[in-house]
């Protein structure tokens, strides 16, 4: 192996760390500390893994967690009426409902719902328009984690090749809006493409979201790329990537591992984007 690890777990600490030191400020000026609520429909155990982490993160920070936790038979109207009432809440400065909802719920309509400033997971078609163009608005959590890692890792991106791997609303276009913000040349690639690897040659920066184990070959990399792997897969040998670690790391100059690497930075990320939600909305 020759690529570094980009330890993700410590720099998601140290941001949490860096969240946590500016509460106070915001508890003296505001008289409050910020909130968020996170809403959890069903009983999907993954999600309330997910939901238990954010809560716990969110209290540790200095924050209030308020946690709603309604049946998997729950209507629409019923969640809608609750994000009503977050959105009403002067309290509440972020609205989280993790997704997937339970199939007999539109999730658009939900989302939908929520604020847009109080939209911390940048989910709502305004917060996706502003990122589009280059309004302040609120980013979802895992690309901007991906964004502080590389440019933790390679400072400017200025002109650097990037190919994002997947086109989802939640990664793969936040993360090519960002890497373009950024000025970075952005190719998206995606299930549909042909010729894969023609464009991988040449990418400075790879991201990977397209939720398939082991799909990024190491033979595909250019040497020395920089490589973010964003993929959770449940196999039988446990959590893994969407990039096969063993033959990137070998050609990769630096690579995420899974877990450890992008993971941790979505939590950190929602906490950094409910204290600036805070101080957007006391303001
Ligand atoms: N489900 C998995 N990840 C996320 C996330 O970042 N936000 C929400 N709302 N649901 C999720």
């Amino acid at each position: 192996m020759t690529a570094d690890i980009i330890d993700g777990k410590a720099f998601a600490a140290g941001l949490r760390a860096r969240v946590a030191e500016l509460v106070p400020a915001f508890q003296a000026a505001a008289g409050r500390v910020p909130g968020l609520a996170v809403v959890l429909v069903g009983e999907d155990p993954a999600s309330a893994v997910y939901v238990r982490s954010k809560g716990k993160q969110t209290r540790e920070c200095g924050m209030e967690s308020f946690e709603h936790k309604l049946p998997a038979e729950t209507t629409q109207e019923a969640l809608i009426a609750l994000v009503d009432q977050l959105n009403a809440d002067p309290a509440v400065d972020g609205i989280l409902v993790q997704l997937p909802l339970p199939k007999h719920i539109d999730e658009q309509a939900v989302l939908l719902r929520i604020n847009p400033d109080k939209d911390v997971d940048g989910f709502h078609p305004v917060n996706a328009g502003r990122l589009a163009t280059g309004l302040h608005g609120f980013v979802p959590c895992t690309p901007l984690g991906c964004l502080m890692l590389l440019e933790d890792r390679l400072g400017d991106l200025t002109g650097l090749d990037a190919v994002v791997i997947g086109r989802s609303n939640i990664v793969g276009k936040p993360m090519a809006a960002l890497l373009t913000r950024a000025s970075a040349t952005v190719t998206i690639v995606h299930s549909r493409t042909r010729n894969l690897p023609h464009y991988l040659k040449h990418a400075d920066i790879v991201v990977a979201a397209v939720g398939r184990a082991h799909f990024v070959k190491g033979e595909w990399l250019k040497p020395g790329a920089t490589v973010i792997d964003v993929g959770i897969n449940r196999t039988d040998a446990g959590l893994v990537g969407d990039v096969d670690f063993d033959s990137a790391a070998s050609v990769a100059g630096a690579i995420t591992p899974v877990p450890g690497g992008v993971g941790p930075m979505t939590i950190a990320c929602l906490l950094r984007n409910t204290l600036v939600a805070a101080h957007r909305n006391a303001g």
